[in-house]
């Protein structure tokens, strides 16, 4: 189990990076944050999705050419696409499938590799150049680099705006 006070120091901690440096990644760290998503809770336990590893790197230049804010995702030397399965859960795939985006995203973060979520993505082009299948559901692609540069942090809403207690 993790301190909790260090869980939420952690959580606060991470940013969205949007710059990356060109160093590798190497394989085993890659594992690691498939592996976060692997264990991802889901509903009734369905595990809808499958993830893509994505080295190469014309099909990333590719990539950031369909993502309208995410054309950085070119600097990336690894992008980790993730896919929902609908026939195997139709209600639930993009629930289940964006907590293994979050979880990819903190394994990361402990490793120093940077991610940001892509939503501005043509997503039929991009299953197109990922080989997803017409009836499966391209969730997000998530670039991964060692980062560049830490932006400041993004302000959040008030706890006193957003927290109603019923007693
Ligand atoms: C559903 C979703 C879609 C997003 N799409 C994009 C995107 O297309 N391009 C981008 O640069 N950031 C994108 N982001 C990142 C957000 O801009 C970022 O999470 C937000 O500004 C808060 O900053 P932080 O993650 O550094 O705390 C997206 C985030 C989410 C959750």
């Amino acid at each position: 189990m993790i301190d909790p006070k260090n869980l939420l120091d952690f959580l606060k901690e991470r940013r969205s990076i949007r710059t990356f440096k060109d160093t590798p990644i190497p394989d085993e760290q890659i594992e690691m944050i498939l592996e976060a998503g692997r264990v991802s809770p889901s509903a009734s336990n369905k595990q809808p999705w499958e993830f893509i590893v994505i080295k190469n790197k014309e099909i990333i230049y590719k990539l950031a050419s369909i993502a309208s804010f995410g054309r950085f995702i070119s600097q990336a030397p690894v992008v980790i696409a993730i896919v929902g399965k609908i026939d195997e859960n139709p209600t639930w795939y993009i629930q289940d499938t964006t907590l293994v985006s979050m979880n990819m995203m903190l394994m990361a973060w402990a490793l120093g590799i940077g991610s940001c979520w892509i939503g501005s993505l043509d997503r039929e082009k991009a299953k197109m150049l990922l080989g997803i299948a017409g009836y499966d559901f391209l969730l997000t692609v998530l670039p991964m680099g060692y980062i560049k540069n830490i932006p400041n942090p993004t302000p959040r809403k008030d706890m006193a705006k957003i927290k109603r207690i019923i007693e």
